[in-house]
């Protein structure tokens, strides 16, 4: 990461991002830490978390590594409790995860893992930062959706699915915490290249069908 000044006129805040040990999540915290933010990298996999705060600290940024898996209850309470009285400001919700198969020989398994991670765990991770948001009088949540929280692929059922579902929680917490200080964001990026992708888009047995379809996006 580049040291370049911050640009962000903003107040500095503190900024909890989930599945920052790869792709988005890691970009997203590296160019946040630039604009002088506190970053809590969290991640299932500590290492890669450590991975992302290492980079951020190479550049002189703020910010710490901790291992939180989105689908466990327990992790996110304990994770939240141990903080105590320092305040969450921004929660972004982007850890995911893909399958791609066709519906009739979709794995129950995957399905339930990518509901659990994309939606479950976006649930759990805004409803667990709420009550801190409110006592502090300020919070924002972003939820990582995606193209495909607009428009469907084929072969991506699952994934689609709870990527069209974010909107609808979006709207509804945006709803239910509508006031100055609080707001609820969708976010949709398109296709972006990253590592996970790469691997999946090559040895995938569905990938006839990826060079068959326009869009193959995540
Ligand atoms: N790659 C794309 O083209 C694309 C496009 C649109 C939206 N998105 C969205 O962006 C977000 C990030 O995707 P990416 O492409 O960077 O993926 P990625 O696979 O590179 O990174 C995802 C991260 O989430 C973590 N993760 C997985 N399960 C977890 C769990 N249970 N708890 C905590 N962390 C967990 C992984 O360890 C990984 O570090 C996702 O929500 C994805 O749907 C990606």
């Amino acid at each position: 990461m580049p040291n370049i000044p911050p640009k962000n006129e903003n107040p500095a805040r503190t900024i909890l991002v989930t599945g920052a040990g790869g792709g988005l999540g890691r970009g997203l915290s590296l160019c946040l830490a630039q604009q002088g933010h506190s970053i809590l990298a969290t991640d299932l996999h500590l290492d890669a978390a450590q991975e992302t705060v290492a980079q951020i600290e190479a550049a002189g940024g703020r910010t710490q590594a901790h291992a939180l898996d989105v689908t466990s209850e327990e992790n996110i309470q304990s994770f939240v409790s141990a903080l105590g009285e320092s305040r969450i400001d921004v929660l972004v919700n982007n850890a995911g995860l893909q399958h791609v198969a066709r519906i009739e020989e979709f794995p129950v398994e995957k399905w339930d893992l990518l509901m659990s991670v994309l939606l479950r765990g976006t649930f759990l991770m805004t409803r667990a930062v709420l009550p801190g948001m409110r006592a502090h009088g300020f919070g924002r949540v972003i939820h990582i959706g995606s193209i495909h929280s607009l428009i469907a692929s084929p072969y991506k059922s699952a994934y689609v699915a709870a990527k069209h579902a974010l909107i609808g929680f979006s709207k509804t917490l945006a709803l239910e915490r509508r006031t100055r200080t609080s707001r609820a964001t969708p976010f949709v990026p398109h296709i972006f290249a990253h590592r996970s992708w790469t691997r999946r888009s090559q040895d995938r047995p569905a990938r006839a069908a990826f060079r068959r379809t326009k869009s193959s996006s995540v």
